[in-house]
């Protein structure tokens, strides 16, 4: 069996795993990326697309990706439709700042070349099927790449492996994996060629359903529509795709083109029982997953990584082990915080199959309340923009 040393092996070349491989190596500490994807596939896979601004700051300032500043637009806000009513809430004005529109595979294929340009080792079309010895000093990742079997030996063991994580399974008592929510609704997405229909994201709650409009560039549009978790996504007509979408945005027009994507994205909300045993630790969506409403996914991933890797370079430093202890509080207070925040949206804007009228009332209720007022569409303007990052304050307003 072949074996490999690094100090660092990291599963998963998702956004957290290749951030995270970019932020060690300006800290001189080297690491090897695995994937079981080739790197088509993981840069051509198309994914959520909203970065909090402490987000593209930290892509920005580390030399990860200037693409973004580039390519990706600017959004000073959305729009809360309410049984066709449209409510702006104005990040700019409310708390000053802002959210980016870039495609999370944009991000990844400006992390892989910053990684390739720096020199970094990433494996694709490596499947990782177990973690030894979690708890020693050298723990070890078994792999398998073209049938081959090869272990990595390191010194750390990251799971950024998503939220079918392997290396979760090596932390986490299988009887105890984590708090787990599942909703009774799902998003029928689609991707379609067509000129955006608004110039920010509309966020619409009907009485036929929730629907939301996002864009992915001048020529591709991403919406979505709430729908049962058992919807066949064949199952629907471009027709009645286009009928549904413009009966839940009434009042603005959608401007139409041919749907060349449909995927069903389940609601789940995930945290794990634990971040962390002895010398390997979880990252991104294999510590947690929340249900896409409040676009947190990636952006909990960055700040996750931001923390570990501030946690790692104080190991290599011989600041000790209690960083990577206080690694997991630090991240987990964020991630509940996003929790709270992706429920909030969620529930507030999707009618759950079984609402009763009180149910109906007091959500709209909510929704007013909210739209009148200065403080709720703030408290919505600072969560959705982000909360300022550790060690990064000043820099987030
Ligand atoms: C998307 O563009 O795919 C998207 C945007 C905002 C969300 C969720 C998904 O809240």
């Amino acid at each position: 069996m072949a074996e490999v040393r690094t100090r660092i092996v990291i599963v998963g070349a998702g956004p957290a795993g290749l951030l995270l491989s970019h932020l060690l190596h300006l800290e001189g500490i080297e690491s090897i990326v695995v994937d079981a994807r080739t790197r088509e596939d993981v840069e051509s896979t198309i994914r959520a697309g909203i970065l909090e601004q402490g987000t593209v700051e930290l892509l920005v300032t580390s030399g990860a990706s200037d693409g973004v500043l580039i390519d990706g637009a600017r959004h000073d806000g959305i729009e809360l439709r309410v049984d066709g009513v449209g409510h702006r809430i104005d990040f700019a004005d409310l708390v000053g700042r802002g959210v980016w529109l870039y495609p999370q595979h944009e991000v990844l294929r400006d992390l892989i070349a910053a990684r390739l340009r720096d020199g970094g080792d990433i494996r694709f079309e490596t499947t990782v099927d177990d973690v030894l010895d979690p708890d020693s000093a050298r723990p070890c990742v078994r792999a398998r790449h073209n049938g081959e079997p090869i272990d990595i030996v390191a010194e750390l063991v990251v799971g950024a492996d998503g939220s079918h994580s392997v290396v979760r399974r090596a932390i986490t008592d299988p009887s105890a994996t984590g708090y787990f929510r599942e909703y009774p609704f799902a998003w029928f997405g689609i991707l379609c060629k067509a000129p955006p229909s608004a110039p920010e994201l509309i966020y619409s709650s009907s009485e036929r359903g929730f629907a939301l409009i996002s864009q992915r560039s001048a020529t591709v549009q991403r919406m979505y529509l709430q729908c049962d978790p058992e919807l066949d996504p064949t199952a629907m007509s471009d027709n009645q795709i286009w009928d549904e979408l413009q009966a839940r945005v009434a009042g603005t027009e959608l401007r139409e083109g041919p749907i060349f994507q449909r995927d069903v994205l389940r609601f789940r909300s995930f945290v794990a029982s634990r971040l962390r045993r002895g010398r390997v630790l979880l990252v991104g969506d294999a510590a947690h997953t929340v249900p896409p409403t409040g676009a947190k996914g990636m952006n909990l991933a960055v700040a996750d990584v931001l923390m570990l890797a501030d946690a790692v370079r104080g190991l290599f430093a011989g600041e000790g082990e209690g960083l990577l202890d206080a690694y997991a509080e630090r991240a987990l207070q964020r991630v509940w915080r996003a929790q709270h925040f992706s429920w909030w949206m969620t529930s507030m804007l999707h009618a759950a199959p079984d609402a009763t009228e009180f149910d109906t009332r007091r959500r709209l209720a909510e929704l007013d309340t909210l739209t009148a007022s200065r403080a709720g569409r703030s408290y919505l303007a600072e969560a959705y923009t982000g909360w300022p990052l550790p060690g990064r304050e000043r820099c987030s307003g």
